[in-house]
């Protein structure tokens, strides 16, 4: 390979996550870590906002300005908005420069999803000018992370809450050896916090004010402030 192509050659890892979307750059660690939210004028078709500024706008769009997750039960649910999505992300990590670097792509994904998904996860990754896709299980890419020693012949259990899903699983000698993922997660906390501060005071908050409220009084690990 000629100097100039490996001084351009790039690898990108991303975590296309419910609540979540993180892009891992190859050299540089994690570049970009924003909520998977698009929002969208419906008049114009043109995307407002991605990522953290979306979020913040949760709630408070006016009429013909929506709000699009598009991602649910950690599959793409929208596809068209998913790509604007990815595609602002990986202009974002690779600061606009993806034409010329057309990256290598590895992709997180849910184990429990269908052929059909799959592909709709590779051809979003494609469209996004990737130069080629990787998909890998995202409880094994959770037990790297975590450090678990699952190339041995021992079992290993990976529990990961996310926004809309719970996988759990069992891994020895680098395999799953079973698994099992249930739609309930942070989103459905946050939404029996809602529920429960309507029923029971008869209060209205939004889906931000619930997750910060789930935040503040249960964080499932100490927080900085
Ligand atoms: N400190 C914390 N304590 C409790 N819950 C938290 C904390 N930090 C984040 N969360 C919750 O975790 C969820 C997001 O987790 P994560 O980013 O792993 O999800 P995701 O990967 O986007 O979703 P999925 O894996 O279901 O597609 C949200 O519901 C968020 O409110
Ligand atoms: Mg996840």
């Amino acid at each position: 390979m000629s100097w100039f192509k490996e001084k351009l050659l790039c690898d990108l890892a991303i975590d296309l996550g419910t609540a979540n979307t993180l892009v891992f750059l190859k050299g540089k660690g994690i570049v970009v870590q924003e909520p998977s939210i698009v929002v969208v004028n419906k008049q114009s078709g043109k995307v407002e906002a991605v990522g953290k500024r979306a979020k913040e706008m949760l709630g408070k769009t006016p009429n013909d300005i929506i709000t699009i997750k598009p991602m649910r039960d950690g599959v793409i649910a929208d596809f068209e908005i998913a790509e604007k999505m990815i595609d602002y992300f990986i202009k974002q990590a690779t600061n606009n420069r993806i034409f010329l670097i057309r990256p290598r792509i590895v992709i997180g994904i849910p184990t429990g999803i269908t052929q059909v998904e799959r592909r709709a996860v590779k051809d979003v990754a494609l469209r996004a000018k990737a130069s080629d896709v990787y998909l890998v299980q995202q409880p094994v890419v959770a037990s790297v992370g975590a450090d678990l020693p699952i190339s041995e012949p021992t079992g290993n259990m990976i529990v990961d809450v996310g926004g809309g899903t719970t996988d759990i699983a069992v891994i020895s000698m680098n395999g799953i050896v079973f698994n099992h993922s249930i739609r309930i997660a942070g989103n459905e906390m946050d939404e029996a916090i809602i529920q429960h501060l309507k029923k029971k005071y008869n209060l209205l908050i939004g889906e931000r004010s619930a997750e910060q409220v789930k935040m503040d009084i249960g964080s499932a690990y100490p927080l900085d402030d």
